[in-house]
C-alpha cells in the first residue's frame, strides 16, 4: 500500500511533541542557562512566597525553542500554583478572554503564548486585569446596558512572544519584568542532550553529545529533535551509545550540515548570496523566491543567522555578509573571483 505522506508527518509532529513534554525541564535546576534570568526569576519566586502574594507578571521574549512555555511551567511550579494556558489568536473575543480569567485562583498562571498576536479589544480588557484585578463586563445592551466591574482573584500573567518588537508598548509597561532569552552555546546544549539521553535511557559520550550540539542552531528543542532522530540511528544499527561518528554520520543523513543549517536555512542563503548577490533584497521578495512565510523567515530563519553574522537586516533589505559567501564557497562580489 502506498504510504500517505501526510499522515506520515502528523505522526512525527505529534510523537515530537509528546517526546517535547517528556523532556522538559519542571525545575529551576533541571534548566539548562540562562542563568542570570534564573537568578532573579529565583528572587522574585522566594520574596513573593514570603510576601505571600502572587509573582508580579512576567514577559518572556525570545526566538521559538529556547524554553519560554518551559520556564511558564516551572514559575508555577515553583509557586505551586496552577496554570492556564492560551494563546494571542486563540482569544478572539472579549467573551474569550473573560472566560479563561473567571477560571483563575489566587496566585495562579495565565500564561498567554504569541501574546503580541492578541487584538487590541482584548489586549485592551486586559490592562485593568493586569494592573488593578478586575474586568469590565457589560450586561444587557442598548440604553439599558450597564458596565460592571468583576474582581478577580490576583494573578500572574506570564506571556510569550518570538516578537519582543510587535508588542504594544503599552502592554510590555504592564510586565513587571522582562525576559530575554538568548541562544544557547555549546556546552549548555551538550548538557541538555545528556540530561534528555539519560531519561530516554540511551547512551552517549561526550563528543557525541557535544557533536549534536554543536548543530543544533544554538536551540535546546533541536537538540532534543536531532537526538531524538540520531537515537533512532543507533537503535536501528544496534548501538548501545551514541558517539560522534554516530552522530555525524546520522545528521549527515538528516541534511544537518556542519553548522547546523538544515534545508530552509541553506535555501535562504542560496538565494541571498547566489541569487541575488549578496543583497540588499527585501522580505517580500526573498520570502516569494524561496516560497516560505515571511513570518516564519522572520521568526525561525533569520535570528540564528543574524547571531552568527551571516546577514544583517537594513532598511533596503537583507544583506549577506562576507561569512554567508565563505559558508557557501563563494567569492565575495567585487573579489574578481578569489575566495575569502
Ligand atoms: N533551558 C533549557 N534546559 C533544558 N531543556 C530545555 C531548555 N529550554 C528548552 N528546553 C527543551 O526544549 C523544548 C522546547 O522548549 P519550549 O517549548 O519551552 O520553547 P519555547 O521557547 O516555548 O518555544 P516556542 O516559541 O516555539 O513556543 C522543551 O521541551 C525542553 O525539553
Ligand atoms: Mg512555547
Amino acid at each position: 500500500m502506498a504510504r500517505d505522506p501526510n499522515i506520515e508527518m502528523t505522526l512525527t509532529e505529534a510523537d515530537d511533541e509528546k517526546f517535547e513534554q517528556w523532556l522538559r525541564p519542571t525545575r529551576f535546576e533541571d534548566f539548562v542557562g540562562q542563568d542570570s534570568i534564573k537568578d532573579n526569576l529565583r528572587v522574585m519566586v522566594q520574596s513573593a512566597k514570603i510576601r505571600k502574594a502572587p509573582l508580579d507578571h512576567i514577559l518572556l521574549c525570545g526566538p521559538p525553542g529556547l524554553g519560554k512555555t518551559s520556564m511558564a511551567h516551572i514559575l508555577a511550579h515553583e509557586m505551586g500554583v496552577k496554570v492556564h494556558t492560551t494563546s494571542g489568536p486563540a482569544l478572539e473575543k472579549k467573551g474569550d478572554l473573560a472566560g479563561i480569567l473567571s477560571a483563575l485562583e489566587q496566585g495562579d498562571i495565565l500564561f498567554i503564548d504569541e501574546c503580541h498576536r492578541m487584538n487590541a479589544i482584548v489586549e485592551e480588557n486586559l490592562y485593568p486585569a493586569m494592573e488593578d484585578f478586575y474586568f469590565d463586563i457589560v450586561i444587557g445592551d442598548g440604553p439599558h446596558a450597564r458596565s460592571m466591574k468583576l474582581a478577580l482573584p490576583p494573578f500572574t500573567l506570564v506571556g510569550a512572544t518570538t516578537r519582543s518588537g510587535l508588542l504594544s508598548a503599552p502592554l510590555r509597561d504592564r510586565y513587571g519584568y522582562v525576559a530575554r532569552l538568548d541562544y544557547y552555546n555549546v556546552e549548555q546544549l551538550t548538557h541538555v542532550i545528556k540530561r534528555s539521553a539519560r531519561i530516554l535511557d540511551i547512551g552517549i559520550t561526550d563528543k557525541g553529545a557535544s557533536e549534536i550540539a554543536r548543530r543544533s542552531r544554538g536551540t535546546p528543542r533541536i537538540s532534543n529533535r536531532l537526538l531524538n532522530r540520531v537515537r533512532d540511528y543507533a537503535i536501528v544499527g544496534n548501538h548501545t551509545s551514541i558517539d560522534d561518528d554516530l552522530a555525524d554520520y546520522a545528521l549527515m543523513r538528516l541534511e544537518v550540515d556542519h553548522a547546523g543549517f538544515d534545508y530552509l536555512d541553506r535555501l535562504y542563503l542560496d538565494a541571498l548570496v547566489i541569487k541575488f548577490g549578496g543583497g540588499p533584497t527585501g522580505l517580500d521578495t526573498l520570502a516569494s523566491s524561496i516560497g516560505e512565510e515571511k513570518d516564519t523567515i522572520e521568526e525561525v530563519v533569520e535570528p540564528y543567522l543574524l547571531q552568527l553574522g551571516f546577514i544583517q537586516r537594513t532598511p533596503r533589505g537583507r544583506v549577506a555578509t562576507a561569512n554567508a559567501f565563505r559558508h557557501l564557497n563563494q567569492p565575495l562580489p567585487g573579489s574578481q573571483g578569489s575566495l575569502v
